[in-house]
């Protein structure tokens, strides 16, 4: 390895520890995702982490001596469907045999999205506003989504972000800054497996433990859900409608986690099917209503690839716009001092933004360390930082062999 290399391994060292690692601000500021993803301490988290399931497990149970968590479950056990769990967590349904007529609206066997138990709500994977895109992404928050999330902030973009709770408990300010930037966070569940193979209990304790975390580091308690792989049937819906939690899948599919996983699934797989959203949109497609996106915070790719695709979205549709955005719904969370605009007033905030941006981004260009700054903007300064880091080790390292 060359000492150049070595140098500048070093200076990413030193930059990580020189940031200010305990505020939300502090955090968002890093422009490095190496110096990012370096594990932090966050006290609440670390004080509260045996109230949880363990980081990335499946929670297959209530945790032990959790009082309010079991009587929580108590209070809706009784009256969870009859449906018995499915496949393996990994989502092997190959010994699984299951009706042709679908009898519990399982997504995974047809995406049905109609439930067939009286009393719960159709699924959203739509929204009702024409030519409108619910934007929102899955499996964050990633440590190192500070370029993804700065572009959002120059764009004046705000989505739907699903959290993954072991995800939230790893990054807890990474957390908070979807609060501070103005997006909506929904549960993607504790640890991203196939929610119809858990029992009753676990399915609960993948969602519970998920809204706990969330609510521990960001203080808001979500209204909604999204199933890992849309794998949700009437009994899942039914334990997230206890936990106030509303069912959001989606209708068309980027097919932006597979690539680099899946087989056959290549870079102009993703790319193509963006564009086929576009030339869907051109060809009369969602006229009367628009649609949902499937699309991920997973990692550099997925978030890069919609960062280069937005433009594309933002000038083809009328709106793009978080899913509550879409659906008019004003206090996402159940603590009611949290609100988001209507759909009118975001539309008509996004229009009225647009010329104006442009100036704000060149103002934003100007001020270094500026939260709204765009990422190529920041970039010159993570260069100069690194060069100076660097400089320093060097001469601490000389006074050290003197
Ligand atoms: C980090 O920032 C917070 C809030 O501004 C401050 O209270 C704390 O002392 C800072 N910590 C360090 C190590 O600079
Ligand atoms: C799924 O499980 C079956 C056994 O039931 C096994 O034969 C098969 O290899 C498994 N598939 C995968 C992809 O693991
Ligand atoms: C399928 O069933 C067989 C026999 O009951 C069992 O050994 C196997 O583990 C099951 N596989 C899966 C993926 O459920
Ligand atoms: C649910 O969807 C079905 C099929 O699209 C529709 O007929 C029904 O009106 C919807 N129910 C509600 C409450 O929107
Ligand atoms: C669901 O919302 C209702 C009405 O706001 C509330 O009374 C209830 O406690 C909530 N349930 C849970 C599990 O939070
Ligand atoms: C994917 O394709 C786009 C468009 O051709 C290109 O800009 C991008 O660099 C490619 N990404 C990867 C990872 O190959
Ligand atoms: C969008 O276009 C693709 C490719 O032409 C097609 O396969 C797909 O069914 C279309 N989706 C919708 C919702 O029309
Ligand atoms: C976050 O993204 C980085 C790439 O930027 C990736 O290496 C990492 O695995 C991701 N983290 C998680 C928890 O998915
Ligand atoms: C992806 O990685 C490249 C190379 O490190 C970096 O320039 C770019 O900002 C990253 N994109 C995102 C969205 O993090
Ligand atoms: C949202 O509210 C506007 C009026 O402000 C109305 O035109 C529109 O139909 C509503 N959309 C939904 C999905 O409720
Ligand atoms: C909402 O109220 C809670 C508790 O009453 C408080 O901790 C929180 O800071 C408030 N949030 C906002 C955005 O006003
Ligand atoms: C409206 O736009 C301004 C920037 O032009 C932004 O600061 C503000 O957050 C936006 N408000 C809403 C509700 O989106």
């Amino acid at each position: 390895m060359s000492s150049l290399r070595l140098l500048f391994l070093a200076a990413l060292a030193v930059s990580a520890t020189a940031q200010n690692r305990t505020t939300e601000a502090g955090e968002a500021s890093i422009d490095d995702p190496v110096a990012e993803c370096v594990p932090y301490n966050y006290p609440p988290v670390t004080a509260s982490k045996t109230s949880f399931p363990p980081i990335w497990s499946p929670a297959t149970t209530i945790v032990a001596g959790d009082s309010a968590a079991m009587a929580t479950f108590s209070a809706m056990s009784s009256s969870i469907p009859n449906i018995a769990p499915r496949g393996t967590l990994m989502g092997n349904f190959s010994n699984v045999s299951y009706p042709a007529t679908d009898p519990d609206c399982w997504w995974t066997w047809d995406q049905c999205t109609t439930p067939k138990i009286s009393g719960l709500a159709n699924d959203t994977a739509t929204v009702p506003e024409p030519r409108t895109l619910g934007f929102g992404f899955d499996d964050g928050p990633n440590c190192s989504h500070n370029a993804f999330y700065d572009y959002l902030t120059s764009q004046n973009q705000k989505a739907t972000m699903f959290y993954i709770g072991s995800n939230v408990m790893d990054w807890p300010l990474e957390a908070q800054r979807a609060i501070v930037d103005g997006h909506q966070i929904c549960v993607h569940t504790w640890s991203h497996h196939y929610m119809t193979s858990f029992t009753n209990e676990g399915a609960f304790a993948e969602l519970y433990y998920t809204l706990q975390a969330i609510k521990l580091v960001t203080g808001v308690t979500p209204t909604c859900w999204r199933p890992p792989y849309g794998d949700v049937d009437d009994r899942i819906r039914y334990i997230a409608k206890q936990l106030n939690l509303s069912t959001i899948v989606w209708k068309e599919n980027s097919e932006d986690w597979e690539f680099g996983s899946v087989a056959g699934v290549t870079n102009q797989t993703v790319y193509d099917n963006y564009a086929y959203l576009v030339s869907n949109l051109s060809a009369g497609t969602f006229n009367t209503a628009g649609t949902i996106m499937l699309t991920h915070e997973l990692n550099n790719y997925t978030m890069q690839t919609a960062i280069d695709n937005y433009p594309k979205l933002r000038a083809a549709f009328d709106a793009l716009v978080p899913i509550a955005v879409a659906l008019n719904i004003t206090h996402p969370y159940a603590e009611t001092n949290y609100t988001m605009p209507t759909f009118q007033q975001y539309v008509s905030n996004a229009s009225a933004s647009a010329s104006a941006s442009s100036a704000s981004a060149a103002a934003a260009s100007q001020t270094p360390g500026s939260r709204n700054g765009g990422t190529s903007s920041q970039q010159p300064q993570v260069t100069v930082g690194l060069f100076m880091f660097a400089l320093t080790m060097l001469a601490s390292a000389s006074a050290v062999l003197a």
